[in-house]
């Protein structure tokens, strides 16, 4: 730890809470970062890491990418909240129709959390019905309602949640079809929300065919299917997970890459569906479609709406995997590198040396999300080979 990150740490551990701002952004030897651009970090020390955490998975096209860079400063010289409608927020909602088949119309809220929390009030005012169905460990953001994980085998809400939120929110195990069609037939089902890529962005999979099952079991009970988008819209394919599942959900639940780096969120869906938030439901939000973060949007998605920026950075993560997979190998180290397009979970059999792998990549200047990778389209061979090598060097340190 250097002299500034660790006055740095003195100061935040009295004005913030555990000293962070996020319940994963702690850190030990503290981490704070000065700059970024493309694919690479600066600490405030100066030390510099190759960057796989990409805004919480958010920057698909990597740090500060100039056309983004361009669009949010030409706005924000114009204004950043006008109160009123603008043009931008048109174009924006376009382009997500464009992109993703089941989305006829768009609500825009200030983070993924918010888009969660309305897509499921207009899945309980579409049905009149209170019950959400979520899948156990699939993750949606820090509202009540998705809060609650099964614990020793019974449901539990998170700590601060109500304990009567376990009547409306029912947790079933991933990948269950028999405890999903079970809960349906209750009769009381609004939604069914879950991760398209299986828990935590993939590294728990859904069993093929669940999205589908799904569906039908849905439609059958008069429930609402809802895709959390968070993170695969944009990235997995400009269509988003649902293209690659093959299905047609009624909600969608979009942020990270589509708000272009700043903070947003958007729920999307049937025009039946989303014409509720015209007539029924009320949905406020100051920074709905806030136009600075419209323009980085816009910038994003403009770019990334013909796939290319998807593929190049999933033709890295193939390449990254592989390069991983030979190291294991090479070390005889028990574990495996998961993919899901351009995102990777690396895991090590043995939970101790899992449990410190982040921080000793870190010290080795590879900055992964825990121990996922997002990677982008602007990393270059030159972090490829850094990458693998920090691996490697990190399984030989604690071979030795
Ligand atoms: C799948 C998923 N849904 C929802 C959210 C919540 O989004 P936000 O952090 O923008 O509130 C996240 C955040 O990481 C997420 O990964």
């Amino acid at each position: 730890m250097t002299d500034i990150s660790a006055e740095l740490a003195e100061r935040a551990a009295r004005v913030l809470p555990g000293g962070a701002t996020h319940a994963s952004r702690t850190y030990s030897p503290p981490l704070y970062v000065s700059r970024a651009q493309a694919s690479h970090k600066w600490l405030v020390d100066g030390r510099e890491l190759v960057d796989f955490t990409m805004g919480h998975g958010a920057l698909l096209l990597g740090h500060a990418h100039p056309a983004v860079v361009e669009a949010v400063c030409d706005q924000a010289a114009r204004g950043t909240h006008y109160g009123a409608g603008h043009p931008l927020e048109v174009e924006w909602a376009e382009r997500i129709c464009a992109a993703v088949a089941s989305v006829d119309e768009v609500r825009f809220t200030a983070s993924g959390t918010e888009a969660v929390m309305l897509a499921l009030r207009v899945a309980r005012a579409a049905t009149s019905r209170d019950v959400v169905i979520k899948l156990d460990e699939h993750f949606h953001g820090w509202s009540d309602a998705v809060s609650v994980n099964i614990e020793g085998g019974v449901a539990r809400p998170a700590p601060g949640v109500p304990s009567s939120q376990v009547q409306s929110t029912r947790v079933i195990p991933s990948g269950d079809v028999e405890a999903l069609r079970a809960e349906l037939a209750r009769g009381d089902v609004a939604a069914v929300i879950f991760e398209g890529s299986g828990a935590h962005y993939g590294r728990i999979p859904l069993p093929d065919g669940w999205a589908t099952a799904a569906r039908q079991e849905c439609d059958r009970a008069g429930a609402l299917l809802v895709i959390d988008e968070v993170v695969t819209g944009f990235r997995v394919a400009p269509g988003g997970m649902q293209s690659v599942l093959g299905i047609r959900p009624d909600l969608s639940v979009f942020g990270k890459i589509m708000a272009g780096g700043l903070p947003g969120g958007a729920v999307g869906g049937r025009r039946q569906l989303m014409e509720l938030l015209a007539t029924t439901i009320a949905h406020p939000g100051t920074f709905n479609a806030n136009p600075l973060t419209a323009s980085a949007g816009i910038a994003t998605l403009e770019l990334c709406a013909d796939g290319r920026p998807q593929q190049v950075a999933t033709a890295f993560a193939i390449q990254l995997q592989a390069g991983w997979e030979d190291v294991l190998r090479r070390r005889g180290v028990e574990g495996g590198v998961r993919r899901l397009a351009s995102i990777l979970h690396l895991g090590l059999a043995d939970p101790q040396r899992q449990a410190v792998l982040a921080t000793r990549l870190r010290e080795q200047g590879v900055d992964l999300l825990h121990t996922s990778a997002f990677c982008s389209a602007v990393h270059t061979q030159q972090d490829l080979e850094l990458t693998v090598g920090a691996l490697d060097d990190v399984l030989s340190a604690v071979r030795a």
